[in-house]
């Protein structure tokens, strides 16, 4: 199976003018996150840069004048003394500066990358949830996070890198040039065969790096399903587990192939680069060696000649290897930019209004209609509906008729594809998003049971509460979570989740219950539950219904998501939702008077309740 996404195949070169944008972005990061270090490991590396050179003169005045010291038969220590002293200062001081760029590079490094990774999940924070449900998101986010954090701190090494060999190139051209500058050009003609074959390797690898991401998405899939809790059970009763191993493995062992591919490729390349700078350098050193034996060099010459010549070599690999390096975590680094391009979709004006503080009017629904990004068939078609301030509204309906869809567009998650929603008379689009947001509680059909303290769980309702130990006792005492959390080893101070150490696994429906309590702690205008008791037992459930009301602040919407008729026939209307559109609507009397959907499945439910207690009759119909 291909699990490849073809739109990250196209586009993956890069020109000289993004290259150079891309250069200038990394440094810009870099320097943004620290300026000191940034000046201090520029200047510690190419105070390091001439050494080489100097070592080098150096070992050949050492040379020539033992040389020297020969021919006038004199045997007196001081004239090496001197070179060999400067050449050890030269080495203390090369392997200081060594120590602290080292120490300065994990600085910088550790900063930058608290950095960027922090500003990829602000940036993941600031976009709506319609992001999280596209691949092309995922795929986006994963390439941001695996390889971009590092690829900047890489361009800064490789660019000091590559300052640091030009220096040296140039001290040692310095060197050469009093002797013979032919030699030069054959090394740097060496040298542009192997930029021009490594960066089209470069490109390449960086190419099957981002095709790959999708297959690593999938394979974290299938090590999350073979590794984490909520999974062992159902993957142990199906024995999926072993169909899953493979999946992995056959999907590893492709892409790890395609890997290899690249590696293959590297290496014959080198092979081939490196015999051709070899005989160059085999070629040189035999023509020095040809003039000292004709005398034209001195034995301190050819030695330093020859040292010059492979160092020289060494330094323009290392220059092409920066060069193309760098111009490699370009590209990565092109991925982050990519990443940091996508904008939430949802918008406030610039002078966006304040929600107000207690509803007069209620909530609006005017022709609301909403499709789903990408997909071509309405969800929600044509609902107008008004929400009195105090009302209690139900909405019920079959499985993916879009009651869920209907909560999100109410809570602005999603806008409506047309029509609009209104809050007191203006449109949920005027306001500022984050305080609209606050007027809302919410509890989810898929809420999250958070690895926390159950104080926390409750908490996260509202943060500004998260310290008001009374005001979370009263929200479980509501929901009806009060009773359970007593028994609890620690009561409201007990870690919940295995995942972690200490920690408590609860029931799904004390998890549920938790859920709720969260959206009650939270004062806000407006209550939305979806599904909240579909876990819950009937005792438990026909609790929380007849309390319903009275958990109801004064002047509170409150619209309940269910799918038990019996729960939902105590809300002052119910709205049933049939193909995407309001079917019904009324109180449960009229709905029953109206023989409809609505009065159809609430016999049925009524019945199978009855059945199940084994003395159903019509009269005790609820
Ligand atoms: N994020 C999404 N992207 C695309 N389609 C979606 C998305 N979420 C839901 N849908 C589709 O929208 C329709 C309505 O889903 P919704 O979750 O609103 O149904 P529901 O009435 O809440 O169902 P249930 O009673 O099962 O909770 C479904 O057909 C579903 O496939
Ligand atoms: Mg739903």
């Amino acid at each position: 199976m291909n699990y490849q996404d073809e739109s990250t195949k196209a586009n993956q070169s890069m020109s000289l003018w993004q290259f150079l944008q891309n250069l200038r972005y990394a440094l810009r990061l870099l320097w943004q996150t620290s300026p000191r270090y940034t000046i201090a490991l520029i200047l510690i590396t190419v105070l390091q840069s001439p050494t080489l050179a100097l070592q080098l003169w150096f070992t050949k005045i050492v040379i020539d004048n033992i040389v020297a010291a020969d021919q006038a038969q004199s045997v007196q220590l001081t004239v090496v003394l001197w070179p060999i002293g400067i050449m050890v200062v030269l080495y203390l001081f090369t392997n200081a500066l060594q120590q602290l760029a080292l120490v300065l590079n994990k600085h910088l490094s550790d900063r930058l990358t608290e950095r960027l990774s922090d500003a990829i999940l602000q940036h993941a924070n600031r976009l709506d949830t319609s992001f999280f449900e596209t691949p092309h998101f995922h795929n986006s986010l994963q390439r941001a996070q695996r390889e971009s954090s590092t690829r900047p701190i890489d361009i800064l090494q490789q660019l000091i890198a590559l300052c640091q060999s030009i220096v040296t190139l140039l001290s040692l051209i310095a060197i050469l040039l009093q002797y013979n500058l032919l030699v030069m050009g054959a090394l740097i003609l060496a040298a542009l065969i192997s930029f021009v074959s490594q960066s089209r390797l470069a490109v390449w690898e960086f190419m099957v790096f981002n095709w790959q991401i999708p297959t690593v998405r999938r394979l974290n899939y299938f090590s999350y399903l073979l590794t984490s809790k909520e999974t062992a059970n159902e993957v142990r009763i199906y024995g999926l587990g072993e169909y899953f191993r493979k999946k992995h493995q056959e999907l590893l062992y492709a892409q790890n192939a395609e890997k290899r591919q690249v590696v293959h490729q590297r290496a014959l390349r080198g092979l081939l680069m490196g015999s051709i700078s070899t005989l160059i350098l085999g070629g040189i050193v035999t023509w020095f060696a040809n003039e000292a034996l004709h005398g034209t060099l001195s034995i301190g010459d050819l030695t330093l000649l020859i040292a010059v010549t492979i160092s020289c070599s060494n330094a323009i690999a290392e220059t092409v290897n920066g060069v193309v390096s760098i111009y490699q975590a370009g590209l990565f680094l092109h991925n982050l930019e990519d990443f940091f391009m996508f904008e939430p979709r949802l918008h406030a004006p610039a002078d966006p209004k304040i929600p107000p503080s207690s509803l007069h009017q209620g909530l609006t629904l005017e022709k609301v209609s909403f499709i789903y990004p990408g997909q071509s068939n309405p969800v929600l078609k044509d609902i107008t509906l008004s929400i009195q301030p105090g009302e209690l509204l139900a909405i019920v309906g079959e499985n993916g008729v879009g009651k869920t869809t209907l909560l999100k567009l109410l809570t602005r998650l999603y806008d409506p594809s047309s029509g609009r929603i209104l809050m007191d008379g203006i449109d949920l689009k005027e306001f500022d998003i984050t305080l609209l947001r606050q007027k809302f509680s919410v509890m989810f059909q898929d809420f999250v049971p958070y690895m926390a303290t159950v104080e926390e769980n409750i908490g996260y309702g509202d943060l500004a509460s998260l310290d008001d130990k009374e005001a979370i006792r009263v929200a479980a005492v509501r929901s009806g979570a009060d009773a359970f959390i007593r028994t609890l080893p620690h009561g409201y101070q007990t870690m919940l989740g295995l995942v972690f150490s200490n920690g408590f696994e609860l029931s799904g429906g004390q998890w549920q219950m938790l859920a709720l309590a969260r959206a009650l702690l939270r004062n806000a205008p407006i209550i939305i539950l979806d599904e909240p008791t579909s876990a819950l037992s009937p005792s438990a459930e026909s609790k929380f219904f007849q309390n319903l009301r009275h958990l109801l602040a004064k002047g509170q919407i409150g619209i309940i998501i269910s799918h038990r008729f019996s729960t939902v026939r105590h809300a002052d209307r119910i709205v049933v939702i049939e193909h995407g559109r309001i079917q019904e609507i009324g109180r449960h009397e009229d709905l029953m008077a109206l023989g409809g959907f609505y009065a159809r499945m609430y016999k049925v439910q009524a019945a199978d309740y009855f059945a199940s207690l084994g003395n159903f009759s019509d009269k005790e119909m609820p």
